[in-house]
């Protein structure tokens, strides 16, 4: 008896459930932010979440490959530069939120310039983080400027991440070609090469590395020093004085998505202050898109960043970017050390 009783109330939950419906999410930011926006989401609505995590480059391989056949309704996070590339490609759908207005200016021109297919949920600039105590029993000066990492005696430890699987990666090299030309750019990349001890498959690969001691030195997003530093490790971060990039990290609903309304309403919910204050409360330290959300002090000051004014447009352009990661594959990757 109490078996039936038992199975009643089961199969009542998952009818529940069934009526809530599902949503299936590529995740782009650190495990810790998707998995607490995937409990909160599920627990206050009852409806399934299906999360992934993918880095930038990956979760765009990824519906590229799905284009026939989407199992993905909405891709949360990741760099802005392939969201754009994916709404240029059709992968993603246009939808014009009602709550664009909002948000700041600079995600809302993610928005627009997308044909909105895609918008911005958080921005974030590139910088470097550095092991204090590694550079101190290393006798090494903290990098200030771009060049500082080209120094000879930076070798073997400066870490980034490959362009191809990494967004953060691809922001540098739109950066340093926004800022030098690109031929000089490249020839930058070519002396850094010598000081990179590895090409990591994710853009934080390179923060957590410095973090744990295995490298003085990284070319990663700012805002995630912040969360090593809470664990314990030495960590501090810095943005290059002759200028950098930022990325609008981005959100787009996929185009042919088998649960579109569910898809809208996880949107929607994703743009609310609360929704957007759960990255500092998961330790990262984006500055959130909607102009409500609370700023946690730990959020880098974009008032005290010098920024290139990075053209979105150009660079998150499918045939750009798949240029500039060729030529880095080939000029760049393809050398000794
Ligand atoms: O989640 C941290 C973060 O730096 C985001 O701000 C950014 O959008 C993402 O990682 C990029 O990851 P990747 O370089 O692996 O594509």
């Amino acid at each position: 008896m109490k078996k039936l009783i038992f199975g009643a109330a089961l199969a009542a939950l998952s009818a529940v459930a069934a009526a809530q419906g599902q949503v299936n999410i590529i995740c782009s930011v650190q495990a810790e932010w998707c998995n607490m926006i995937s409990t909160v989401y599920a627990r206050t609505t009852g409806v399934k979440v299906n999360m992934s995590l993918k880095g930038s480059g990956e979760a765009l391989a990824q519906l590229i490959a799905e284009k026939e056949n989407p199992k993905t309704d909405i891709w949360f996070g990741g760099t802005g530069d392939p969201h754009l590339q994916a709404a240029e490609q059709g992968l993603s759908a246009e939808y014009k939120s009602p709550s664009l207005a909002q948000l700041h200016p600079w995600a809302q021109q993610q928005a627009q310039q997308s044909g909105y297919k895609t918008v911005g949920i958080y921005s974030g600039p590139l910088g470097f983080g550095y092991n204090t105590e590694l550079l101190a029993k290393k006798k090494l000066a903290v990098p200030k400027v771009w060049a500082d990492l080209l120094k000879p005696e930076y070798k073997g430890d400066v870490q980034v991440a490959n362009p191809a699987s990494s967004g953060t990666a691809y922001t540098m090299i739109a950066t340093l070609v926004q800022l030098m030309g690109e031929d000089k750019a490249f020839d930058y990349l070519k002396s850094l090469h010598k000081n990179v001890s590895q090409y990591t498959r994710s853009g934080t690969g390179p923060i957590k590395a410095v973090a744990r001691g295995e490298t003085a030195v990284s070319i990663s997003f700012v805002h995630d020093g912040p969360g090593e530093k809470m664990q314990g490790f030495p960590v501090e971060t810095v943005t290059p004085a002759d200028g950098t990039g930022a990325e609008i990290g981005s959100m787009s609903l996929i185009k042919g998505a088998r649960n579109l309304e569910a898809a809208k309403k996880f949107y929607e919910w994703a743009l609310t202050p609360a929704a957007q204050e759960m990255g500092a409360a998961a330790k990262q330290f984006q500055l959130p898109s909607n102009k409500a959300a609370k700023l946690d002090p730990r959020i880098p000051d974009f008032r005290k960043i010098k920024f290139i004014n990075y053209d979105y447009a150009k660079y998150g352009a499918s045939a750009e970017r798949r240029r500039l990661i060729a030529r880095w594959e080939k000029d760049v990757n393809s050398l000794p050390k």
